[in-house]
């Protein structure tokens, strides 16, 4: 199939462009570069540069009989999002709302979207389902799901069909060690502590040690990114397959403490990572994991790398 890719130069989405191609698909990444980097795009991908807020750029790109749009760009940063909410309204809303008119002028009707645990909030329940409240807590969350609800809408008038991948904590690298592209500036716990034990930072600050967890530090569930990539492909062959559209969470179905995750760090790393307590994050909260069970019915899905160490060691193959 032929797959347009939006964001395919950053983190998940180039994994799941190495996996597309790994399945004989014709990929085109249109991605910007302002957080995605040169080394994550493969030669055999046909490559644009541009921002999903140049619907004209854009609609143009989407020429040539796509069969299906994965759509990875977005911003992601929580506490940026808190700061400045017209950034992430612009990038993730008015962004997608873009794709979908440039899918809409190409006549491309499915689409598979990165969507966030974040739509949840602070759950009341755990392990979190596709029942639980959708509240969020930050505005990043915010706008994933004003976008879920817009392609629901789009969905129930039939024009397009949709598959809404809510990821908890991705993390991880291509086992294989194809995909090395690191990101640039990163926030999240994994490549932070990752960037401490090389010593490009000085020490991972933990966000709060008094949440109502096992350690108090905050619990999260960590997928690893080659099995949401893997989750991507067979929801596409779902749409595919199928003529209703698709709302999953994906996780490992395991949480893991910050403190947890620092320890097993240390060990496989066998370097030092400093880290010190300080207060919690705005926005955080305590505990957040999922089963995943419409996943597995749904798309069969069985994540393979998910267990923490594994997901430490491949991101340490690529960061040291
Ligand atoms: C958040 C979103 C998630 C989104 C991701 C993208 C929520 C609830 N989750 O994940 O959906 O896809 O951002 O960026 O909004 N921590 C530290 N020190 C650090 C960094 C993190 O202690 O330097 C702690 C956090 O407090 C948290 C855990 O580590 O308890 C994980 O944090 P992080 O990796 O940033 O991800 P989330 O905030 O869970």
């Amino acid at each position: 199939m032929k797959i347009f890719v939006t964001g395919g130069a950053g983190y998940i989405g180039s994994h799941v462009v190495y996996h597309l191609l790994k399945k004989g698909h014709q990929v085109t990444v249109f991605d910007d570069m302002s957080t995605g980097t040169k080394k994550n795009i493969f030669p055999e991908v046909k490559f644009i540069k541009g921002n999903i807020l140049n619907q004209k750029k854009l609609s143009e790109a989407m020429i040539g009989g796509y069969d299906a749009v994965m759509h990875f760009a977005a911003k992601k940063d929580v506490g940026e999002s808190m700061e400045n909410p017209n950034l992430y309204s612009e990038n993730n809303i008015t962004g997608t709302i873009n794709v979908l008119k440039a899918m809409e002028e190409r006549n491309i009707k499915k689409i598979i979207f990165s969507s966030s645990a974040a739509v949840y909030g602070i759950p009341e329940k755990l392990p979190v389902t596709l029942k639980s409240e959708l509240n969020p807590n930050n505005y990043y969350g915010y706008t994933k799901l004003d976008v879920e609800r817009i392609f629901e809408w789009l969905s129930k008038l039939g024009k397009i069909q949709y598959a809404a991948l809510r990821y908890f904590n991705a993390g991880g690298y291509d086992p294989s060690g194809k995909v090395r592209g690191l990101e640039k500036n990163p926030q999240n716990l994994l490549p932070v502590i990752m960037e401490v034990a090389t010593g490009k930072r000085k020490e991972l600050l933990i966000y709060g040690d008094d949440y109502d967890t096992k350690d108090g530090s905050g619990v999260r569930d960590y997928i690893h990114v080659t099995d949401l990539a893997d989750a991507h492909i067979k929801s596409l062959s779902y749409l595919n397959k199928n003529k209703e559209s698709l709302v999953l969470n994906l996780g490992s179905g395991q949480g893991y403490s910050v403190k947890e995750v620092l320890e097993r760090s240390i060990l496989i790393t066998k370097k030092m990572i400093p880290a010190k307590i300080v207060a919690r994050r705005p926005g955080d909260a305590a505990a957040l994991y999922t089963n995943s069970k419409k996943a597995r019915k749904m798309i069969n899905y069985k994540p393979k790398y998910s267990d923490i160490d594994t997901i430490i060691k491949t991101m340490w193959e690529v960061y040291k």
